[in-house]
């Protein structure tokens, strides 16, 4: 097998990884789940999940992935001598790949919205502004090629290699995000009325509480660290053997959470003042934004102008690093199971995601197409997010917590016993019992066992 590639530096490690993790989840996902479950007590239990579970598992999926060094079917199955514990990384490829058709419909959407931005299509009441979503969003054919184009530039990216483009691009492209967020942060709260918003995403009202909201909250958490599908074992898989674990995982949640709670103030404040109900559901940004724009720039069109254009072409970018690090999960396991070429792969996975992504969008749009009574759309995002993301989490810290052997957690979590030593009973702990424990007890809560 030839040589595998390495991330270049400390910063690209994290930068690869905080890509993958920082993405429409973030800016998109978070708001409307915040929305839908009633704002700052489903932050709570968000934030919860994050740090005492989410850490644990994405440390987890680390330590399988850069021990194995190879892809995550293949990892499970080395450190497990052939056990069935490498399905743990055949049900990743397939959620992910999952995750990737339904994905490139809302990344569809935020390309065409560029193209809205510049063409300055988006001036006008909200109500106009959502008309111009219903249409765009339901018309059989223009949101099928956006998605599909996604995912072939997607395609295009893995085909040529993570490292170079990517990792360079992520170092400027990341941090602009970050400021012109503060920025609409900023233009958002200043809006009249905009503090109800505030108030919405800060207090917590424990009256508003359904019984799902632990389950969307478990979900969101897993989506937005992109864990439970092999993904960070994939990428963990290209890290050196110096890369020290803890700190990285706790740098990249730290970011991911930083940047969700950032969008969340960037969009209610927004909509509170608009008059747009938080509970919108999944079209939430493509409405409140564009009145931000406008509102706050009011007198310095330009400028509203410059800052929306800009602000959707980020997204694109946010989207596309983590659409990358679904394709990369696919195509790593076609490459070195079946000895396809890179090329061949990746079109496997670029046909299936794209497939997918046709159904979706359309079951959201032009037609009805519906399983259990959600659109195709909806049942992708909660067959994965709330059900297959937390079972593969739990897996994973099951399989490192109580199959592999105690020395090589040992080795990897403290890089051979250079660092983090006295964390390492804590992270035994929180894999082998409060992370299974606490996932399992949640499922059981939304099946109304307990
Ligand atoms: N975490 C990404 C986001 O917040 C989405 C994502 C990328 C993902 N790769 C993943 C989700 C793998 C689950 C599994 O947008």
């Amino acid at each position: 097998m030839k040589e595998r590639g390495n991330f270049g530096s400390k910063l690209g490690i994290v930068l690869a990884t905080a890509g993958s993790a920082v993405g429409l989840g973030n800016i998109w996902r978070f708001p409307y789940m915040t929305g839908e479950n009633g704002g700052a007590a489903f932050i709570l239990f968000y934030i919860g999940c994050i740090f005492v579970l989410g850490l644990p598992g994405m440390i987890s999926e680390f330590i399988v992935g850069r021990h194995a060094q190879t892809n995550a079917a293949r990892a499970y199955d080395t450190l497990s001598n052939g056990k069935p514990w490498k399905l743990v990384g055949y049900l990743g490829i397939l959620t992910s790949t999952i995750i990737l058709g339904f994905y490139a419909v809302v990344a569809g959407w935020c390309l065409q919205y560029v193209y809205a931005a510049m063409a300055g299509k988006l001036v006008g009441d909200a109500a106009f502004v959502k008309t111009y979503f219903v249409t765009f969003s339901s018309h059989p054919l223009r949101p099928v090629l956006c998605g599909v184009a996604f995912v072939l530039i997607t395609h295009i990216v893995i085909v040529n290699g993570v490292q170079k483009g990517i990792e360079r691009a992520s170092k400027w492209l990341m941090p602009i995000l970050f400021v012109l967020l503060l920025v609409l942060v900023t233009a958002s709260c200043a809006l009249p009325g905009s503090m109800e918003g505030v108030r919405f995403l800060l207090q917590p009202d424990f009256s508003k509480l359904s019984n799902k909201v632990m389950l969307d909250a478990l979900g969101q958490a897993f989506f937005s660290l992109s864990l439970g599908t092999a993904c960070l074992c994939t990428y963990a898989s290209y890290f050196t053997k110096e890369t020290n674990l803890l700190r990285s995982a706790g740098q990249i949640v730290m970011l991911d959470t930083m940047i969700a709670i950032f969008a969340g103030l960037m969009i209610f404040p927004a909509a509170f003042s608009v008059g747009i109900s938080p509970d919108s559901g999944p079209s939430l940004i493509f409405i409140t934004l564009p009145n931000v724009f406008q509102q706050a720039f009011v007198g310095m069109p330009q400028v509203g102008w410059v800052i929306s254009v800009m602000f959707y072409a980020l997204l694109v970018f946010a989207a596309l690093t983590s659409t990358i690090s679904m394709h990369e999960i696919g195509t790593a396991f076609f490459t070195e199971e079946f000895h396809l070429r890179r090329r061949h792969a990746a079109w496997v996975i670029t046909i299936l995601a794209s497939a997918l992504c046709l159904f979706c969008s359309w079951s959201v749009g032009a037609f009805d197409i519906q399983l259990l009574g959600y659109s195709l759309m909806d049942f992708c995002d909660l067959l994965t997010a709330n059900f297959m993301l937390p079972l593969g989490g739990m897996l994973a810290c099951l399989f490192v917590g109580w199959y592999i052997p105690r020395q090589l957690v040992y080795d990897e979590f403290t890089n051979g016993g250079q660092c983090n030593k006295w964390f390492f009973l804590t992270f035994l702990f929180a894999v082998r019992y409060i992370c299974p424990l606490a996932i399992t007890l949640v499922f059981l809560h939304q099946l109304g066992w307990i």
